[in-house]
């Protein structure tokens, strides 16, 4: 029986729809569990542009700094990605929060669920035992480089730095998350090109003693991209930097069958922080048909976090079991298409163990019928 104080930024497009979803869950395992989760709401992004100005008000920081975990949505609207010259952009506040709370490791777990199969564009024996965990590097590299333009603003840059400090704590969280699973790490740079991959390589190389039980492999990113596609079950843990994690994590959601489907957490210094690795959907923002399970997922790595394994494996296990039952988002192109609440509430219903989803569900059932 214990109290949790979760910061909720929500954020922008379809990041509130789906990450009240993810509250309701949590609210399933207070219930059940007898655990207590105070939600303390706070801006980021567009939305915290329009009513303050700052894509990440002061407030919350201090709201993040003063909570157990951070439940976050999603960020981004239509009218900075087309204005090229917008002073202020929502990612702004994304990654500040993520440099100010230390999030500098991103676990993005990558795993097919049975009845995705077919959404896979890979023909099914090349998706076959595809269990792979994405380590990205999260407040370095080019994200965080200096960067500017020209006098003539004719030439821009933006450079990429890592220090070997910055590089061995990530590799360590690889190599430990590496001893938990199937014990292959694989570091992904282009070593042959950047001088910071050959610094990744020099730092990786020196820790790998010290882990004698992991396999350590290395590759480079353009291979990389294609090894994924081409036979991503070779694939335990990646450990990468910031940009190279960011494009292949969401090349190897197709191999999950949707972007919806991926959770991750971002772990650091301070209150660490669980978010979908999609972004904000504009275009079904308030339509309440996104997929809420990306963030549910990460609500299950958030009570990970706080020790409640238990909990998280039941919330895994709920979601488990609506794929099987052919439950799903419309991305999913599922057999019984629910809406983002629905896929919710049965979700919820099932972690809290009531029979109440069986009735749901036929609801939504008899109402697919009436429509055929
Ligand atoms: C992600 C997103 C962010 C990133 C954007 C929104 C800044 O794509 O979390 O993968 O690039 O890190
Ligand atoms: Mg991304």
């Amino acid at each position: 029986m214990k109290k949790y104080k979760i910061a909720v930024l929500s954020g922008d497009g379809i990041g509130p729809e789906v990450v009240a979803q993810a509250i309701k869950v949590l609210d399933a395992v207070g219930q059940r569990y007898g655990h207590t989760f105070r939600y303390c709401h706070a801006l980021v992004g567009a939305i915290a542009i329009d009513q303050t100005g700052d894509p990440l008000p002061e407030e919350t920081i201090a709201t993040c700094l003063e909570s157990d975990a951070v439940l976050f949505g999603s960020i981004g609207h239509p009218k900075y990605d087309n204005d090229p010259s917008a002073k202020v952009r929502p990612e702004q506040g994304l990654l500040k929060l993520r440099k100010t709370l230390g999030l500098y490791a991103n676990l993005r777990p990558v795993t097919i669920y049975p009845s995705l199969r077919d959404l896979c564009p890979l023909r099914p024996e090349r998706v076959e035992g595809v269990d792979m965990l994405i380590v990205r590097e999260l407040t370095g590299g080019i994200y965080f480089g200096e960067r500017g333009r020209s006098e003539d603003k004719l030439t821009a840059f933006d450079t990429c730095t890592y220090s070997a400090y910055e590089i061995e704590r990530i590799a360590r969280i690889g190599f430990q998350e590496a001893m938990n699973r199937r014990k292959q790490l694989m570091l992904v740079d282009k070593a042959n090109v950047l001088e910071s991959s050959r610094l990744w390589r020099e730092v990786v190389q020196k820790m790998a003693p010290e882990y004698p039980e992991v396999t350590v492999n290395y590759m480079f990113v353009d291979n990389a991209a294609m090894q994924l596609i081409l036979y991503p079950a070779q694939f335990d843990v990646i450990i990468t930097s910031n940009m190279f994690g960011d494009i292949l994590s969401d090349a190897s959601s197709v191999l999950a069958g949707s972007l919806g489907m991926l959770p991750s957490s971002s772990v650091g210094s301070h209150t660490s922080l669980f978010e979908p690795i999609h972004g904000s959907y504009p275009e079904a923002a308030g339509e309440d048909r996104a997929n809420p399970l990306a963030t549910i997922l990460s609500a299950a790595m958030l009570l990970d976090s706080l020790e409640l394994h238990k909990e998280a494996e039941q919330v895994r296990e709920a979601v488990a079991q609506v794929m099987e039952k052919g439950l799903g988002t419309e991305d999913l192109k599922p057999k019984i298409k629910c809406t983002c609440s629905e896929l919710g509430d049965i979700i919820a219903d099932i972690v809290e163990d009531t029979e109440n989803h069986s009735l749901r569900i036929q609801k939504i059932s008899d109402r697919i019928s009436t429509i055929i």
